[in-house]
């Protein structure tokens, strides 16, 4: 292509992702539907929300799982970006957390056990000798009151659920509402808060798998995508997952995404830290300072579909993970297989083990104070380039 023909090219495409999106033009609102019942035979709803450009948004009342996310190419054709299952059944027997709300630790806690004030807090094993996301009945299963609320600027769905004292090892009655709300600026953005009435941990997060070319048969795996992160460092981790304490430059490793690159170009690098996780499965320390707010964590993007996901978080972790341990055996939504690294994670938290790492941010949460996080998932398009784009998501 000549020179001045590629300038075009660039340029149609930009002014393209500024056009509103072709695609059927649903008028936005919130529905709501059964998606099934749980084995103790309670009902689960599935709440749909639209917005003024025909994204949409499915989330479960079980797990508040976000079950599919429709957003524009560049062509303005639709495609569901994420993993998961047609029925509240599939969620029942998951094991690999499709799109699901974890708490009330995200990620591991080393030999799932931990101490506060002099008390030690046996938690339950689900992973090796370690606790992970929460346990064997973590947040992802169980089932959360909803209740649509009004946005300034979208469809927003607020969830409760009220872990007592004592479950699955976790001091303190914890009440935690989730917010989930699709803006009109094509942004899903998920604002956890909880409070206690015993010292306790929390850390909370959405584990959702993206594809930015879709989800259906076909798709493949994701390691063409482009990804960037906004870090200097990691948290490197032993043959178990658990972070060592170090905080390791990313700078000549596989973990440097400080310029966008290829999530493939290095996953099979002959690394320590890639055999261990089989690939990526790591905390990235982001490049924020406190009081920092919402800043900028990744940003994907996908080359033939030319959408770009953006990750905004007030968290100071992210949890990159590549799908590694998916193996074909879970069937999810249209009887499709999920292949190894048929999607990929960005998990916004605190960091892995944390009550157990001091050196970490505290994940200490006591009565009186309210935990609050915002993430931000926000999608648009561009072709052929990489783009910058710093403008910060509404909120
Ligand atoms: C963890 C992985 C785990 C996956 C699904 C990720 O957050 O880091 O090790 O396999 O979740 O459970």
């Amino acid at each position: 292509m000549k020179r001045s023909i590629l300038r075009i090219a660039i340029l149609g495409a930009m002014l393209m992702s500024t056009l509103p999106s072709r695609g059927t033009a649903a008028a936005s609102g919130t529905a709501k539907k059964s998606f099934g019942k749980t084995p103790e035979g309670e009902a689960v709803e599935l709440y749909t929300l639209t917005n003024k450009n025909g994204v949409e948004a499915s989330i479960s009342t079980y797990g508040g799982a976000v079950v599919s996310l429709k957003v524009p190419d560049l062509h303005g054709t639709f495609e569901d970006i994420v993993l998961g299952y047609d029925s509240v059944d599939g969620y029942v027997s998951d094991k690999s957390y499709f799109g699901a709300l974890i708490g009330r630790y995200g990620n591991r806690i080393g030999h799932a056990q931990f101490s506060l004030d002099g008390n030690t807090y046996t938690l339950a094993k689900n992973n090796g000798q370690n606790s992970l996301h929460g346990g064997i009945k973590g947040f992802n299963k169980v089932v959360w009151t909803a209740k649509e609320i009004p946005a300034k600027d979208g469809q927003a769905l607020e969830l409760t659920y009220a872990s007592k004292d004592g479950e699955e090892g976790f001091p303190g009655n914890l009440n935690v509402t989730v917010v989930y709300t699709l803006t009109d600026s094509n942004e899903l953005k998920i604002e956890y808060s909880a409070t206690t009435d015993k010292k306790t941990v929390v850390n909370l997060t959405n584990h959702s798998y993206f594809n930015l070319v879709g989800v259906g048969l076909g798709s493949g795996d994701i390691l063409k995508h482009v990804l960037m992160i906004e870090a200097d460092k990691f948290t490197p981790v032993d043959a178990g997952l658990i972070p060592t304490g170090e905080l390791r430059a990313v700078a000549g490793t596989p973990f440097d995404f400080r310029k966008p690159t290829a999530i493939g170009a290095r996953i099979d690098a002959n690394d320590e830290q890639i055999k261990l996780g089989g690939g990526y499965d790591h905390n990235f320390v982001l490049r924020r300072k406190p009081g920092d707010g919402l800043a900028l964590a990744a940003r994907v993007t996908e080359p033939t579909s030319g959408r770009i996901m953006e990750v905004w978080t007030t968290e100071p972790g992210v949890q990159f993970y590549t799908g590694n341990f998916l193996d074909g055996s879970a069937r999810g939504k249209g009887g499709v297989a999920y292949a190894k690294r048929a999607a990929f994670c960005l998990e916004t938290q605190h960091f892995p083990d944390s009550p157990n790492q001091p050196k970490f941010p505290s994940v200490v949460l006591s009565p009186g104070a309210r935990y609050h996080t915002t993430t931000v998932y926000k999608f648009s398009t561009q072709k052929g380039r990489e783009v910058t784009i710093h403008k910060s998501p509404s909120h």
